[in-house]
Parts: C-alpha cells; sequence; structure tokens
C-alpha cells in the first residue's frame, strides 16, 4: 500500500464567491506539487465550478458538486443535473450531506435515485452518513449507519469501488469543534465496509475508500489519518482558510509517509 494516497475533499458549502474560489483554487495548485499522496477535491458552490474548473482543468485537483438533482432535465426549478456538473466540469458530487437531510429534509427515496443517476453520468459520488448524538447516545450507531447505506445505496445493483466512496460524518462532529474519537471513527469505518460487503456480496475484493468528516483541523488530522481504515477527510470549517486546509494536507501526508 506505498501508493496509498488520501483524499482531502473541500466542502465549501454556502460560502465563497466565484472570484474567492477562484483565488483559493489558484493559490492551491502550486501548493498542491509538493503534496504528491494527496487528492484534492474543491467542491465550491454551483455558481463557482465553472471558474475553478477554468483554473484547475490542467492540475492534479479535481472538482465536485455538493449536491445535483437525480432527473436528467425537467421542470425543476433551482436544481442541477448531473450532466449540467459534468459541463461544468465536476468529476465528483457530494450526496446525502447531514445538511440536505436533516436541514432541508431531503427524502429518502431521492437518495436512492441520485446515487444511480450521478453514477450512470460518470460522475465519482461522495456518499455522506451518520448518526446524530442522540443516536449514539443510545447506542444506535452502527445500525443506523447499516440502515442509511441500505436505504441509500438501494437503487445501484453493483458497488463500484473506483466511483463511490463513503463519507462517515457524524451528526454531532459537524461544525461543532467535537472531533470523533479515533476509536469511533475506527470503528464505524469498519461497519461501514462490513456493511457494503454484506449489501454487494459479489463486490471485488478492491478497497472500498471510507473517508472521514466532522471539525477536522490541524490538530487532529495527522491522528485522524492514522487510525486504520481512514482514507481521507471530507472537511467544512477548515477547508475555507487556504493555510489550515493545505496544513491539514501536509499533517496527513506525513502521517501516511511514517505508516511506511
Ligand atoms: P466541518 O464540516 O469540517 O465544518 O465539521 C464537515 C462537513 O460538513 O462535511
Amino acid at each position: 500500500m506505498s501508493d496509498r494516497k488520501v483524499l482531502v475533499v473541500a466542502n465549501w458549502k454556502m460560502h465563497k464567491t466565484p472570484q474567492e474560489g477562484l483565488t483559493f483554487a489558484r493559490q492551491l495548485k502550486t501548493k498542491a506539487l509538493n503534496l504528491p499522496a494527496v487528492n484534492f477535491i474543491l467542491c465550491p458552490s454551483a455558481t463557482g465550478l465553472l471558474h475553478i474548473h477554468g483554473e484547475i482543468r490542467e492540475s492534479a485537483l479535481e472538482l465536485g458538486a455538493q449536491n445535483l438533482h437525480f432527473a436528467e432535465q425537467g421542470a425543476f426549478t433551482g436544481e442541477i443535473s448531473a450532466s449540467m456538473l459534468n459541463a461544468c466540469g465536476c468529476k465528483w458530487v457530494i450526496i446525502g450531506h447531514s445538511e440536505r437531510r436533516y436541514i432541508f429534509n431531503e427524502p429518502a427515496g431521492d437518495r436512492q435515485r441520485k446515487v444511480p443517476a450521478a453514477l450512470n453520468s460518470g460522475l465519482k459520488v461522495i456518499l455522506c452518513i451518520g448518526e446524530v448524538k442522540a443516536e449514539r447516545d443510545a447506542g444506535a450507531t452502527a445500525e443506523v449507519l447499516k440502515a442509511q447505506l441500505a436505504n441509500d445505496l438501494g437503487g445501484i445493483s453493483r458497488f463500484p469501488t473506483d466511483q463511490l466512496v463513503i463519507a462517515y460524518e457524524p451528526v454531532w462532529a459537524i461544525g461543532s469543534g467535537v472531533v470523533a474519537l479515533p476509536a469511533q471513527v475506527e470503528e464505524a469505518h469498519a461497519v461501514v465496509r462490513e456493511t457494503i460487503f454484506q449489501l454487494f456480496p459479489s463486490i471485488s475484493s478492491k478497497h472500498v475508500s471510507v473517508i472521514y468528516g466532522g471539525s477536522v483541523n490541524i490538530a487532529n488530522a495527522a491522528q485522524l489519518i492514522a487510525t486504520p481504515g481512514v482514507d481521507g477527510f471530507l472537511i467544512g470549517g477548515a477547508s475555507l482558510n487556504i493555510g489550515d486546509f493545505v496544513t491539514i494536507a501536509q499533517n496527513a501526508q506525513t502521517a501516511l509517509k511514517a505508516e511506511h
């Protein structure tokens, strides 16, 4: 596994104008040259996609969207289709972020349609799952993760390991400054992999990528990436500042090298 790469995803949520995103992408492009073990994905608002694509198209940085609609086109005011994202240079799309689930009350059935819509269009998917605090306190974390995976992957018959990444994001850790303990992360990631192998018994033995999100910062990145079963990070708050974001990536790369 000496060629292991760490996935470092910036989820800017509803932050940064296209110009601000462009400035960040330009700076990251240079800094990323020193971080060959890091696979960077930038997920700006839809308004910034095309600008940032123009800036990073010749670089190793990749572009992702924060959401999509499952229909190809139609009368869906305010929505964006997979083909539109592809046309803006996206390689990735985030599906099922907890803010979509709990703030916008996204119906569970939508994710069953979004995942195949994205995959069939050639996009790679970062599917977010995670328990809320009450569920963890009730000892129901594993059960919740299994149910979310069973539902959200219910629209596909094959799990494409090269196109689908699961992000474990405990909701209580998102934007809270309270990061999950390494043991909790390790356990949750193991549940995710176990569940996927149960849901897709014919899956090839290839590695299923599972990344962690929830208050990742410069102080905890090294320990988290060294946690067994962690392939990278989905980063909200700390991805807004280029200095912090690059430091997290550096720390992750250094910790990764120390493993070998
Ligand atoms: P956070 O957000 O890093 O600000 O906790 C993570 C996320 O929501 O993906």
